[in-house]
């Protein structure tokens, strides 16, 4: 084994959702190529277009020029079987925020895998040593969980599982470097540094709401102009997903066994009735109407 870190040439993912497609766009922007695969094959096109809105973006306000906007597209092939991961140095699994979908990824990827090639999954919250041992290959198994809107955040935590090998984190650490990313590394410890943190106080927003202390409008303007938050927590929980932040806490929670991580009632209540957030089209706001319209 040498020094350097091995080069990642090709990069797998799976799960073509916003996270997904942030991974993708970021990955090929960097010069890398880039496969997607999405168990619904609506959801490729519906990634790309996404990807190319975002460049377009990123064109627009002089970041990144038509050119580079050109190639990173090119970059990206689309897949609808593992097989296509083949050639991957590296998949990176940025599905469902649920273990037995996570688990049954990486039942269906192995067989199809290089033996050298790395695994990581982006997850926020589940055990990277827990998913690494249901692979063939834990000593090649990281966390490396990307901040949304990936594009964007310039944080990658990264995660190592107990059995992850130094030259994998090596390899990880220095893609996260070419991603022009800044890496903060966790233990594995449920929902790891971020949404650890994060996610409680999203969480202890929306019992601010439920018990009435203010309105969601009120809770918003008082932590983005109080504590110079960029998004309040309500419309950021819209932002992540509700389904996400909800099984964030019950990680927390399970994890943890602390009342204080208990998930509040409303936030159950809003992921029974759909109320997802911003991908459903309603949650703390209601996107139909714009400017989005407070439920509360
Ligand atoms: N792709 C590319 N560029 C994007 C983008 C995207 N998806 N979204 C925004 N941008 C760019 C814009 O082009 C703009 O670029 P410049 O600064 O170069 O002009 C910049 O980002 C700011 O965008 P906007 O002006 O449109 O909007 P804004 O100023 O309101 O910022 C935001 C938007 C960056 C999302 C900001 O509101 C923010 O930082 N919010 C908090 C986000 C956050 O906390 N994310 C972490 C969530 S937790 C997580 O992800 C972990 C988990 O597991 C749950």
């Amino acid at each position: 084994m040498t020094d350097q870190p091995m080069d990642i040439t090709r990069v797998g993912i799976i799960g073509a959702g916003q996270m997904g497609n942030g991974i993708a766009h970021v990955c090929a922007l960097a010069g890398i190529p880039v496969v997607l695969l999405d168990a619904d094959a609506e959801a490729l096109p519906r990634a790309l277009a996404a990807i190319a809105k975002n460049l377009d973006r990123q064109v627009t306000r002089g970041n990144v020029t038509q050119d580079a906007r050109d190639a990173a597209l090119a970059r990206i092939a689309t897949a609808a079987d593992y097989a296509a991961f083949a050639e991957c140095d590296l998949v990176i699994e940025a599905a469902t925020e649920r273990e037995e979908i996570k688990k049954a990824i990486f039942k269906q990827l192995v067989p199809q895998l290089s033996p050298h090639a790395l695994i990581a999954t982006n997850t926020s919250s589940i055990s990277i040593t827990r998913l690494g041992a249901g692979t063939d290959r834990p000593g090649k198994f990281i966390g490396m969980h990307f901040m949304n809107p990936v594009p964007v955040m310039k944080l990658v935590e990264i995660i190592r599982g107990i059995a992850t090998d130094e030259a994998t984190f090596q390899a990880i650490a220095a893609l996260a470097k070419r991603l022009n990313k800044t890496i903060a590394v966790s233990e594995d410890f449920p929902a790891f540094i971020v949404n650890r943190i994060l996610v409680p106080m999203i969480n202890e927003a929306v019992y601010a709401l439920y018990e009435g202390v203010g309105s969601v409008v009120a809770i918003d303007t008082a932590l983005k102009l109080g504590a110079n938050h960029p998004m309040g927590p309500l419309e950021l929980a819209d932002f992540i997903g509700l389904d996400t932040c909800l099984s964030i806490m019950q990680v927390l929670h399970e994890g943890l066994a602390d009342s204080k991580y208990r998930p509040c009632p409303l936030l159950v209540k809003y992921v029974e009735a759909g109320w997802l957030g911003r991908k459903s089209g309603r949650g703390f706001y209601d996107y139909s109407q714009t400017p989005p319209m407070p439920t509360r």
